[in-house]
């Protein structure tokens, strides 16, 4: 058994939770829109043609910001061919996924969609195929309440009310030799400085993000960000950061702890961002949107992927199937995301449905709940006012990737009466005791308990037994004088409620 103890001081602030770190991601890719979100033909669809059974999970998962289009999608698409009467709406070859894009969903109804699931857009321009004019048409579109031509287009196409979009991307990963119309870091620093400037022009209040590096293993990682803020640092406010990991190998001691390298990953940006912010004698401050992290296995082609050079609809497409470890580490990474909020102000989870997603669906058929689904949505549900960096004594372990690694890692969050405690224990083999000294959050009480964790660490969630992996209260949790003991299996994630 692995001894681990944890003392909380109500006085290690970090920073406020803030709430858009529960933000996902929303692709034309695969299934996510087409028999994912939306599916006319489905039992459950509402009048609109979308899914309730999915509006009702996204509910429960407690997603906020929702990343749109795209995703590599966003660099070969036209936005006007997406709004309008469905009939007039254009087929289009999607090249970055090799698919067939039918347009029947575009910003009005995805708009529309996001008022039912309570969560807030945050819409991406084109900057690979396109440039200043197709963003600014589109934020007028979108943004401007009536009385000019795209404005009361929008209202003669339904939708009277300005979408009122406050975050926006310009552009998606180009710095990626697959996005269609990447850049160099001076190319790109450029057409973003002057699209953000024009966009600011037409609302100096807009939150804009401009690219990071697609991740920190790009060879130019690091001059990318430099070069990129050196040319927009007055005109955005967050750089992005996008990060998915994986087992290699059977090497499950690494991927256990690929928290590690996000935390690595934020550090490095954030010293670039300062870096920029003190040559140019700024005290601004740039906020990391870390709009893309998840488990992803990324090989060539996916058994399930139904991607050949055939140019289909809405074909099965990174359709990942998650197990109780991959849970784990989600659980992991978003306890970083939480713990780096200092630096983190905004992040995605990619993706929502079907596409290496928390929710599946079956077309015609039912919706379930990936293992990933859980920590995602008791994180949300409970991380609340400020986060506290935890003090944390735990035996060590050597990874052939990272480093040593803690066996326990755990982050806490308070807010008046109530906290939040969440907890991994990356242990192979052993579970742990761990003794949390919560005095000084004033806690006595335990409201709930819950572990994910499961004998076989490979279990997963599918079609045939969607509830094979599901969080547990924990038997083992006590709390004796304002120290709270608790016994985490191996290899599992857990979220204890305080009062
Ligand atoms: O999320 C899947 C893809 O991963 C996105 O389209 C792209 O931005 C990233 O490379």
């Amino acid at each position: 058994m692995h001894r681990a103890h944890i003392v909380l001081d109500r006085q290690a602030v970090v920073a406020p939770v803030r709430r858009r770190t529960f933000g996902s991601f929303v692709e034309h890719l695969g299934r996510c829109v087409y028999t994912g979100i939306y599916e006319p033909e489905h039992p459950s669809a509402n009048k609109d043609g979308f899914r309730m059974d999915v509006v009702d999970l996204v509910r429960e998962l407690g997603s906020t910001t929702i990343r749109y289009p795209g995703g590599n999608f966003v660099s070969g698409f036209r936005w006007e061919d997406s709004i309008g009467p469905r009939d007039k709406r254009p087929v289009r070859r999607d090249l970055a996924w090799h698919s067939l894009e039918s347009n029947q969903v575009g910003l009005d109804e995805f708009a529309a969609w996001l008022k039912l699931t309570g969560s807030e857009l945050m819409l991406a321009v084109n900057l690979g195929t396109r440039g200043i004019l197709p963003a600014l048409d589109l934020l007028e579109y979108a943004n401007h309440p009536s009385g000019t031509a795209l404005s009361d287009l929008r209202i003669a196409n339904g939708t009277p009310e300005p979408h009122n979009i406050r975050m926006w991307c310009l552009g998606n990963e180009m710095d990626g030799p697959w996005q269609t119309g990447f850049l160099n870091a001076e190319d790109y620093g450029k057409l973003a400085a002057r699209t953000a400037s024009a966009m600011k022009m037409a609302d100096k209040d807009l939150e804009l993000v401009v690219c990071g590096s697609s991740s920190a293993g790009m060879p130019t990682f690091g001059d990318w960000e430099r070069t990129v803020l050196e040319h927009s640092f007055e005109h955005v406010d967050y750089i992005s950061c996008h990060a998915y990991y994986q087992e290699h190998d059977g090497d499950l001691g690494s991927f256990l702890a690929s928290a590690l390298d996000m935390d690595f990953f934020i550090d490095g940006v954030a010293a670039t961002v300062d870096h920029v912010a003190a040559k140019k004698h700024s005290s601004k401050k740039i906020g990391i949107s870390f709009d893309e992290w998840n488990v992803w296995y990324q090989k060539e082609h996916q058994e399930s992927d139904e991607v050949n050079d055939e140019w289909r609809q809405a074909p099965r497409q990174l359709e990942d199937v998650y197990s109780a470890a991959d849970a784990v580490v989600v659980g992991n990474l978003l306890m970083t995301l939480l713990k780096r909020s200092d630096r983190v102000t905004s992040a995605s989870l990619a993706q929502l449905v079907n596409v290496i997603a928390p929710i599946m669906t079956e077309p015609g058929g039912p919706a379930w709940r990936q293992t990933s689904f859980y920590p995602f949505s008791i994180t949300s549900r409970l991380a609340a006012g400020e986060v506290i960096r935890p003090a944390i004594e735990s035996p060590t372990y050597t990874t052939a990737r990272y480093g040593e690694a803690s066996v326990i890692d755990a982050v806490a969050t308070v807010e008046e009466d109530r906290s939040a405690l969440f907890l991994v224990n990356r242990g192979l083999s052993q579970p742990a005791q761990v003794t949390v000294d919560v005095r000084s959050l004033g806690s006595s009480r335990i409201l709930e308990a819950l572990t994910l964790a499961d004998q076989d660490v490979y279990a997963k969630n599918t079609l045939a037994e969607p509830n094979r992996v599901v969080p547990h209260t924990n038997p083992n949790a006590t709390m004796t004088d304002g120290v709270l003991t608790i016994e985490l299996p191996p290899v599992s994630w857990t979220a204890v409620a305080l009062h």
